[in-house]
Order: C-alpha cells, then sequence, then structure tokens
C-alpha cells in the first residue's frame, strides 16, 4: 500500500472515531457559546438573585474562588442577562454548586430569561438569613459583592461569602460539570 493511501486510511478512521465518540448536545444549548465554546470541563452552579418578593435563577460556569481571607468568590455575567440588571440593583446573590443530577436544571436556568420567564418554579428553595438557598444541593453560599469590573461584554463581581450551606453527607454525589450536559 502506498503511504498516501495509509494516510487517507488514518484520517478516515480518525474521523470516523471522533464522529462516534463525539457526544451529540442537546439541541437547546448546541448554541449556547459558554457549552459549545468551552475550553475546560469546568463545574457548574446556580446565581440566585432576589428581587423583592421574587427571585431568579441562572446557570453560570463563568466563576472561581478569588480569596481565602476575606472568603470570597467571582462570577462573570453577561451585561445583557436579567441577573446582571438584578446583581447591580441588590448588589447580593446566593451561589448553588449544582450537583450530577441537575443536569436539566442547569439547561433549563440557562437558556429562558427572567425577563420573559418565571424560573422560580425550577429551584425547590428554602430561605437562610435573606438569602435562598437550594433543598439537597451540594453547596449553598450566601454573597454580597464587594466589588465589579468591566470585562469585554461581561462584568466580573467579585464577592464576600458570608455563610453557606455545605452537604458533607459520605458519598454525596459530585459536581456538575459541563461534560454532564452531553449525556442528558
Ligand atoms: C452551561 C451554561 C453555562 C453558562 N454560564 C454563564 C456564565 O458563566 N455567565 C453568563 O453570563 N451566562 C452564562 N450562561 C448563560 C445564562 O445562564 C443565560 O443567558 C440565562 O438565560 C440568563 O438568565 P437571566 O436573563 O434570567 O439572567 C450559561 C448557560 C449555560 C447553559
Amino acid at each position: 500500500m502506498s503511504r498516501t493511501l495509509i494516510s487517507l486510511l488514518e484520517v478516515t478512521i480518525i474521523l470516523v472515531w471522533r464522529a462516534i465518540l463525539s457526544p451529540v448536545l442537546p439541541e437547546s444549548i448546541a448554541n449556547c457559546p459558554y457549552v459549545a465554546g468551552a475550553l475546560l470541563d469546568v463545574p457548574l452552579g446556580l446565581v440566585i438573585v432576589r428581587s423583592g418578593e421574587s427571585f431568579n435563577p441562572m446557570t453560570v460556569s463563568c466563576f472561581g474562588e478569588s480569596a481565602h481571607y476575606p472568603t470570597s468568590m467571582w462570577i462573570s455575567i453577561h451585561r445583557d442577562n436579567f441577573t446582571h440588571e438584578l446583581l447591580e440593583k441588590t448588589k447580593e446573590f446566593s451561589f448553588i454548586t449544582l450537583d450530577a443530577r441537575q443536569g436539566a436544571l442547569a439547561v433549563a436556568c440557562g437558556t429562558s430569561s427572567g425577563r420573559t420567564a418565571d424560573k422560580r418554579g425550577l429551584v425547590d428553595g428554602y430561605e437562610e438569613g435573606g438569602y435562598l438557598f437550594v433543598r439537597g444541593a451540594i453547596a449553598s453560599a450566601a454573597c454580597r459583592i464587594s466589588n465589579s469590573v468591566a470585562v469585554g461584554d461581561h462584568t466580573l463581581f467579585i464577592a464576600d461569602m458570608l455563610s453557606g450551606n455545605v452537604d458533607r453527607q459520605p458519598g454525596a454525589i459530585r459536581n456538575l460539570l459541563m461534560s454532564d450536559l452531553h449525556r442528558l
């Protein structure tokens, strides 16, 4: 067999192998830049902002710890999101660490806006110290914004983590990861 034929065969095998392995994204998130353009298999969370008697949950993948003293974290929120508008008003949010069983919740809260849809029914929330936490979540944290920085079309909100609940049950289920959405 000539070298060209062998190379062609190799390329074909690689392409077929990739097509078999590459997961097909659910249609609802196929065009979501946070999912389709994700460079890393990051964990997912929910940001919940209260607004008077109401509240709005939104899915986030751009977040992280920013310091251990004071215990603080950052979230990066697109300026067009309803959550952004609410955060600028209230300066407070709850951060919920999603678990591997909550992929459908992440998609639901990440594909509709609180401006046009009422997402309250999607979460089983309870109040603690004025913040809304989620029942059974791996972790829920009460956060107060201390600083914000514009980054392109997003705003980086840096917040002190004031209190929280962590599920420390042995064998507790692991974090929801971006790659889990490929298997919904
Ligand atoms: C897996 C996933 C991750 C996302 N991560 C972010 C993020 O980190 N920052 C952001 O601004 N939007 C992110 N989004 C998009 C928002 O969740 C989405 O625009 C949502 O509809 C905004 O809701 P709101 O208008 O009620 O605030 C993500 C969506 C998905 C599905």
